[in-house]
This record gives structure tokens, sequence and C-alpha cells, in this order.
């Protein structure tokens, strides 16, 4: 796989993130994908109790991801979480060095992140929220496409048209992340113009993630049609079509859409645990990206990045 600025920067070898998770993404999938050679990216709520204490969880995770790796790894930051500030604490406290940044200004904690050594990387939906974090001073942006599981941005702008439009506005590098789960949407994404990608369901289906196996074969259940889209126009959510996410879906269609506190008890919290971690998919919902129909079996995270090195190797030959 061919080495980027990316990879300079945030030390590693190959230019793939695993997407900070939330609930899912810890500390055995982080270090397997620091050791991969790729940046695993550990999410506060990974592996937490309902009514766990998200900073002390953290650093927990933290001290065992380093018990597994020698490599780097970040930590993904909410910026409205209310304990922000404790998080980064920790984490600096802890030795850790590089920060995904999502779901508020990017003006918030940059200042604060790059005053403790941090490499920065800021989630953004839009041509004009990337230059707002450039202009912050993240170091990287990711750029999101309406593919990917999860919350979305409101615009739903496809990781296809998103991240040519970002590449083409800012001079920070871009890392393109939303429906990719293999090398040729690795290759695909490099040349829209992306110098790393970010996954997030592929590695939700990997042996290492602690993500319900439910969930996991479910993911590998799904066709090209598996995903739906919850939380109306404010707030869209990729989630797996079962049934539950259908009849939210009914219910939107007569007015609950829009609502933030809506969106958190429907599809933040309790039921996206319930299905993630307990294997619920009777009552919960489960974030997924539309490239599920991708994903064909459960592997580890070594064999996802042997793919990835060598079909993109392959794909290098063919396409010249
Ligand atoms: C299980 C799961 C949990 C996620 N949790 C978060 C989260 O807490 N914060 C966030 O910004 N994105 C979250 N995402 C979205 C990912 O960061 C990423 O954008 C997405 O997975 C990329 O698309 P893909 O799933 O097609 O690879 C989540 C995605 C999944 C599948």
């Amino acid at each position: 796989m061919k080495r980027t600025p990316v990879c300079n920067i945030l030390s590693i070898t190959h230019p793939v993130l695993q997407a900070g998770l939330a609930w899912v993404s810890n500390p055995e999938l982080v270090a397997a994908v620091s050791n991969a050679g790729g940046l695993g990216i550990l999410h506060p709520t990974a592996g937490i109790d309902a009514d766990g204490d998200m900073v002390a969880n953290l650093e927990v995770n933290i001290r065992r991801v380093q018990l597994l790796t020698s490599n780097p790894f970040g930590i993904a930051l909410y910026l409205p979480n209310p304990r922000i500030e404790e998080m980064i604490e920790a984490a600096t406290q802890e030795g850790v060095h590089i920060a995904v940044t999502y779901g508020g200004s990017p003006a918030l904690y940059t200042g604060t992140l790059k005053d403790h050594d941090m490499v920065v990387l800021h989630q953004v939906t839009t041509v004009r929220h990337a230059r707002g974090a450039e202009a912050q001073g993240v170091d990287i942006v990711i750029a999101e496409g309406f593919e990917g599981g999860g919350l979305r941005g409101a615009d739903k702008v496809s990781t296809m048209v998103l991240v040519p439009q970002v590449a083409g506005s800012v001079s920070v590098p871009v890392i393109a992340s939303g429906g990719i789960v293999d090398s040729r949407g690795l290759v695909a994404a490099m040349a829209l113009g992306a110098q790393g990608v970010q996954m997030g369901s592929r590695f939700v289906a990997t042996r290492e993630c602690i993500s319900h196996p439910s969930y996991k074969e479910a993911i590998v259940a799904a066709i090209d049609s598996g995903t739906v889209i919850l939380g109306g126009d404010r707030w869209p959510t990729r989630v797996l079509r079962n049934g539950i996410a259908l009849r939210i879906k009914e219910e939107e269609l007569h007015g609950t859409d829009n609502d933030l506190e809506a969106w958190e008890a429907e599809l933040g919290i309790t039921r996206a645990r319930a299905a993630m971690v307990d294997g619920d998919l009777e009552k919960g919902i489960a974030y997924t990206g539309a490239g599920a129909g991708l994903i064909s079996d459960v592997i580890s995270v070594a064999e996802v990045f042997k793919e990835l090195v060598e079909g993109s190797q392959a794909l290098a030959r063919r396409l010249g």
C-alpha cells in the first residue's frame, strides 16, 4: 500500500484508520489495527457498563491498548461532551498523542489539544466545515460521506462527491470515510484525492471487535439495500434494516423527526447499545454503513489488512 504524508504525520505504515466506534472500539480491536500498521482509535464508551464512568473507562482502556501495542493509536472526542477536558487530560497523562474530534466546532478544543502536543484530526461532512477546520489548525480532515454507518451529516453528501471537493478545497491531508470496506474502496478514495481512509463497519465485523456476534452476522447477511436512514433530515443515522428500524421510520413519517432529545432516546444510546453490544436485534438498532453488502465474512484485523495491501497492489497493476 502506498505511503502518504498521513503516514508520516501519524507515524503509521498504512494510511488506514479504524473509526472511533461508540460502544465497540475496544482495546483489542484498536491494538490489532495499530499492530497491523494502521491507526486504531479508542472510543471512550467502548466496553463501558450502561452507567459507567467514561473518563475512568478511557484511562483503563488506554492502558490496556498500551499493553497490547507499542504503536501509535488515537482517541475519539465528541466535542460537546461535558467531560471533554478531563478526557484530554487523561489522554495526555497516559501519553496519547492523536485525537479525532467530531460533533461540534473545531474552534472549541483544537488549540487545547495542540497545546498538549496532540495531532488533531477533525471529522467533516461538507467543504465548508473542512475549510473551517483547517482555519482552526487541525492537522488532517476526515471527510465523512453519507454511505457510512451511524450519525451522518445533515447535508447528506456522498463520499464519491465529497472527497474530491474537500481535497480540492483544503491544503491539509484528507482522509476519506463512508462506504469503504476493502482495497477497491481504498484505491477509489485515493483516486478521489484522499491520502488515506477511515473504515468503521468493516472493523465491526472482525474477530477482535467486541460487537455482539449477532450484530456481526447481521452485517455479513446484509445486502446492498440492507441499511436505512433514521433521524429525519436533521440527524440522519444509518442503521441496519431490521424490524425496529422500519417501525421507527414509519413513526418518523408521522412527524417525530428533527428532535435531538428524540434522537438520543431512540437512536443515540440505549437502543444502539442493545443491538451492538447485547445483540438484541429485535429491540435494538445497529449502526452500519451501506458498504455492509460488501462484507461477506467475519475475519481478523490482520486479514483485513492483508486484503487491503494485496488488493491495492493488484489494482495498481491492473489500472497501470
Ligand atoms: C458501530 C459504529 C459506531 C459509530 N460511532 C461513532 C461515533 O461515536 N462518533 C462518530 O463520529 N462516528 C461514529 N461512527 C461513524 C464512523 O466514525 C465512520 O464515519 C463510519 O463508520 C464510516 O463508514 P463505514 O461504516 O461505511 O466504514 C460509528 C459507526 C459505526 C459503524
